[in-house]
């Protein structure tokens, strides 16, 4: 065992795009064997380990607690401490709060007080609880940056600094803002600090679907539409059509070439973790963009190796989505959108994953954010790249190249019964 043996790891959202890849590194072991003793996953719904599809218990590995049923939304901290004291082995011992939750709440003033209310209680029963605790490490993201206004707010490159810029229309909508300020209070006179990681989309694997994972939505359309073309699935594959299928990016041409910095989960948690065994130089509520490349991309470049990797040619936008509109809010379609959005499909023709043994697939689906991610082709049509200087200077890990964060969960959507 390392310097680090008897660091304790508590991941809030453990099931979620971000935390499951947490989880994941953790167990790695990210960054060597000995940096964690110990973790525990705290998850909503039910989960079991063996369906979480982490790395199998191993002596170079922490041990893994994983603990399920926790509904954050309700009591108080006080409550809340009282029952992480029954149900996690050594709550304690905690020394680094991974937060990775979130609910998506229609109305937006409400989702801010929900959303922090639940953050809230975690905190202060673990100020309660655990003097050791050294690290808080949160996800806040692009919203934070005004990119839900059309058009979005500030000229790309996108900079940390930019968030105290935000109007303040805009500023009560996003819960960030408030996490700030919440840590801020609760850290005084505690020996712990905090870092906040600002992500764009998210690219990554999860177990049991997640509200807003565009690889999933986006591998489970492809998937969908490669078996009805009989491009896979069909037994014996021999006898499948052999021409090419051609499938149109499912947005306009605007959105396909507008640049920004996707991650892969696998990335931020290597960064959270990275920062919070760096306290000195990540830690006071500092503020990092990060993406897998510091050159951006674009979905018109990415979606045609999605198409391949089903056997698919992805090509642009489909005859009547050349024309640009950028008056579109979050979560709205245009009037013209083709007959059927990436969602509609996969609710069409769902039954087929089970036929094809994806016994996972139907109740493991991006559910509510379905309509928001139909959405992402066609309202983030402006530029919203990030830059990547500040997450650099740190001296973490390099540039990769984005396309291999979506393969990677292309793979496990695969093994894990989520797509054909
Ligand atoms: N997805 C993206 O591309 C993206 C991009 C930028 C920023 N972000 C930000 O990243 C953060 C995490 O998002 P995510 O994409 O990882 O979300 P996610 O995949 O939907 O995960 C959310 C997690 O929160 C948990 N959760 C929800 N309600 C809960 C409750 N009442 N009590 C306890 N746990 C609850 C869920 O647990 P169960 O599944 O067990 O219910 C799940 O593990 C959010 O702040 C989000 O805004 C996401």
């Amino acid at each position: 065992m390392g310097e680090g043996s008897n660091h304790h790891a508590i991941v809030f959202g453990a099931s979620g795009l971000i935390g499951w890849a947490l989880v994941d590194q953790l167990l790695g072991p990210y960054p060597h064997a000995g940096s964690f003793s110990k973790v525990t996953a705290v998850t909503n719904r039910p989960l079991t380990r063996s369906d979480a599809h982490w790395p199998e218990p191993g002596s170079h590995r922490p041990n893994l607690q994983l603990v399920s049923g926790i509904d954050l939304r309700h009591g108080d901290a006080a409550a809340l401490a009282e029952c992480l004291k029954q149900v996690v082995q050594d709550i304690e011992s905690v020394t680094h709060i991974y937060y990775l939750v979130f609910t998506a709440v229609e109305d937006d003033i409400e989702e801010v007080t929900t959303n922090k209310g639940m953050f809230q209680n975690v905190i202060d029963a673990h100020n309660l609880l655990c003097p050791n605790l050294q690290f808080v490490a949160f996800a806040g993201g692009t919203r934070g940056y005004g990119i839900y206004a059309p058009g979005g707010t500030f000229t790309p490159p996108l900079t940390e600094d930019m968030v105290n810029n935000l109007p303040p229309s805009h500023a009560k909508t996003v819960v960030y803002p408030a996490y700030r300020e919440l840590l801020d209070v609760a850290r005084k006179g505690k020996k712990w600090t905090w870092c906040e990681v600002c992500p764009d989309a998210i690219v990554g694997f999860t177990p049991n679907g997640s509200q807003f994972s565009l690889a999933l939505h986006w591998a489970q359309y492809l998937s969908l539409y490669a078996v009805n073309h009989g491009i896979i699935g069909s037994n014996p594959p021999e006898a499948s059509n052999t021409a090419a299928v051609e499938i149109p990016f499912p947005g306009n041409s605007a959105s396909a070439n507008s640049p920004f910095s996707p991650v892969s989960s696998k990335t931020l948690a290597r960064f959270m973790i990275y920062a919070s065994l760096h306290p000195e130089t990540c830690g006071d509520g500092r503020l990092f963009n990060v993406a897998d490349n510091e050159t951006p991309c674009k979905y018109g470049e990415i979606w045609p190796k999605l198409a391949k990797w089903f056997g698919l040619v992805g090509v642009g936008p489909a005859g009547n989505m050349q024309d640009q509109d950028n008056t579109l809010k979050v979560g709205e379609l245009p009037q013209t959108t083709p007959a059927v959005t990436p969602g509609e499909y996969v609710a069409k023709y769902r039954d087929t994953f089970a036929k094809h043994g994806a016994v996972n697939a139907a109740s493991g689906g991006v559910g509510v954010g379905s309509r928001q991610l139909d959405s992402v082709g066609y309202w983030l049509t402006f530029d919203r790249q990030m830059s990547l200087q500040k997450l650099r200077a740190t001296g973490f890990e390099g540039d990769i190249d984005p396309v291999q964060g979506w393969l990677e969960a292309l793979e496990k959507f695969r093994a894990a019964g989520l797509i054909i």
